[in-house]
């Protein structure tokens, strides 16, 4: 679905998001000192939606300054690569790696726009593309997103994404309950906002942003139009920070609305598989035993014709 798109979004929100990496490594939200020694920040539904990593190879689009990157190599991946436009967020990224230990084969990080990424990446394929918490919505044009994610894939491998439900868009930012913006709008939402989610009242230059909604069906039929197969799409009562006014923050970090309102979904992930090469394979073989089933039935038929003339 491509989007209403100013000619400067992409120098607009890099600027905006290579200003931001020091505030975020800094950031209690991200806290970085939690990080070094867990090394995991993945939350419970991801990884249990994703699955065992072991063994595998994982691209994470748009991953800032590689925390959710580095830990699913944490978790087991075998090769992890972290791709995203801001050189201040890929030269952290690559400071952790080090500090882990990870050489450029485990974890390397590219700086790069997720158009350009099937260039860009060391790799033709992975077993995992993984992306999501806030990344869509900083892209105009979600065909050429899904189908740049989807060629990235391997056969056999998935596309996993965990987001912002769209709808949050639509509703008013204090109570959640009513619906002020237009959840269809196709135009770009450009706004002047200093600070960042991880310090609203930061002092900051580059504050224009560049963003685009899109609803859920976009989404699913970008995915499925890539070529990609659905394996779910599930939408979740929390979210990872106070979205709306009236969400009350659990034990377990997530926001949700109190108990005596009726719940909206606030964030959503989905899983997409790319067919085996094998199930490719075996079709192909089908179809030519089939083909070649056919022509013996009429060979045998007209020899059976030529015989009885
Ligand atoms: C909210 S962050 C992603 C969140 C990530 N899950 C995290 O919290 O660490 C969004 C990232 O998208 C990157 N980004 C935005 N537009 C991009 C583009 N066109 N190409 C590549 N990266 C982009 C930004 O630099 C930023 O690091």
């Amino acid at each position: 679905m491509r989007h209403h798109m100013p000619d400067d979004w992409r120098e607009a929100n890099r600027a905006r998001w290579d200003e931001r990496v020091p505030l975020h490594t800094a950031s209690d939200y991200y806290d970085q000192a939690a990080f070094r020694r867990t090394r995991d920040v993945i939350r419970e539904f991801e990884a249990a939606e994703v699955g065992d990593v072991t063994g595998r190879s994982l691209l994470h689009l748009q991953c800032h300054f590689g925390q959710d990157t580095l830990s699913w190599a944490h978790r087991g991946a075998d090769r992890v690569v972290g791709l995203d436009f801001s050189a201040p967020a890929i030269a952290a990224a690559r400071e952790l790696a080090a500090e882990f230990g990870y050489g450029p084969e485990r974890a390397s990080f590219v700086a790069a726009d997720v158009y350009d990424a099937v260039q860009a990446v060391p790799d033709a394929a992975y077993d995992i593309v993984y992306t999501g918490i806030g990344a869509v919505n900083w892209l105009p044009d979600l065909v050429r997103w899904a189908e740049t994610a989807a060629s990235l894939v391997a056969p056999g491998g998935f596309l996993y994404l965990a987001e912002f439900h769209p709808l949050c868009d639509a509703l008013d930012d204090g109570t959640g309950s009513r619906v002020t913006h237009d959840y269809f709008r196709r135009e770009a939402w450009e706004e002047n906002t200093p600070g960042s989610y991880t310090d609203f009242g930061a002092a900051t230059v580059h504050n224009r942003s560049v963003e685009w909604q899109h609803p859920l069906g976009d989404v699913i039929s970008a995915v499925a139009g890539a070529g990609l197969r659905i394996e779910f799409l599930r939408e979740h009562d929390m979210t990872m920070f106070q979205r709306f006014g009236e969400l009350r923050r659990g034990g377990d970090g997530f926001y949700r609305f109190p108990d005596d309102r009726p719940r909206i979904p606030l964030m959503y992930s989905l899983k997409a598989t790319k067919a085996t090469k094998a199930t490719k394979a075996t079709k192909a073989t089908k179809a030519t035993k089939a083909t070649k089933a056919t022509k013996a039935t009429k060979a045998t038929k007209a020899t059976k014709a030529t015989k009885a003339a």
